[in-house]
């Protein structure tokens, strides 16, 4: 996720208006210290983040900012919490100027969180379809890896519910000596062939997520 938000960094100009849109605690804020960055999120997530870091406290679905404001709009691991993901799409394509850009990411896989604000798992073609609907173009869905790192992603809480907290004391005792290997195989060794192997699948219809770049038409 960060190598695609550094590569859209990238492509920001000193001194345009990017929206982070669901910033949570702003991981990206520092990407964009060139540019006029805003962190928007009504801080609903997660009660243990520390949302003070925010510009702006505001729901994503009415969002409390001038229509074509922005240059850029990022929006990560966010859209999957929206209970009317058109509707944000929508208001995204508002507050961007015209010829402004949308780079979003939005999961296919992904263990339930944040409940109960969890709602929903998209496919490329939702997300094609959402955008276009919304009225944007120059629409680009890529795939986050291909079905080794899917593995690799999913196979890594295995150790966590092997060695759960709440197993009878006889079986913490036999775990005890095979913790450290479950932990290296399930987190470390497992993830790290998965990661080597993934260029071998080229169809890419199991992936953990997709990645989105679009663009609000300089005409509508
Ligand atoms: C999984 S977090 C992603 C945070 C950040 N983009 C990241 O990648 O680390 C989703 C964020 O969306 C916010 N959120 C969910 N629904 C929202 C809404 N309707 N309005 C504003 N923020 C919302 C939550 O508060 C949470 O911080």
């Amino acid at each position: 996720m960060s190598r695609f938000v550094e590569d859209v960094s990238r492509t920001v100009s000193p001194g345009e208006r990017v929206l982070d849109a669901g910033a949570g605690e702003a991981p990206y804020r520092l990407l964009f210290r060139g540019a006029r960055y805003v962190g928007l999120d009504d801080g609903r997530g997660d009660p243990r983040w520390d949302y003070t870091g925010l510009n702006v406290s505001g729901d994503l679905l009415a969002m409390p900012l001038a229509s074509a404001s922005f240059d850029h709009v990022i929006c990560t691991e966010t859209l999957e919490h929206l209970s009317d993901p058109q509707g944000f799409l929508v208001e995204v394509a508002r507050v961007l100027r015209p010829g402004g850009h949308l780079h979003l990411s939005a999961p296919l896989s992904f263990k339930e969180h944040q409940q109960p604000h969890d709602y929903f798992r998209y496919t490329r073609y939702g997300l094609a379809l959402l955008l276009e609907r919304a009225g944007f173009e120059a629409v680009s869905v890529e795939p986050e890896g291909g079905y080794f790192r899917y593995l690799g992603d999913k196979i890594q809480p295995a150790h966590r519910y092997l060695f759960a907290k709440d197993r009878a004391l006889v079986w913490k005792i036999v775990f005890l000596i095979l913790q450290p290997f479950s932990m290296l195989l399930f987190t470390v060794l497992l993830p790290a062939l998965c990661a080597a192997l993934d260029p071998l699948d080229s169809k890419r219809v199991h992936t953990t997520g997709f990645l989105v770049t679009a663009r609000r038409p300089e005409r509508v």
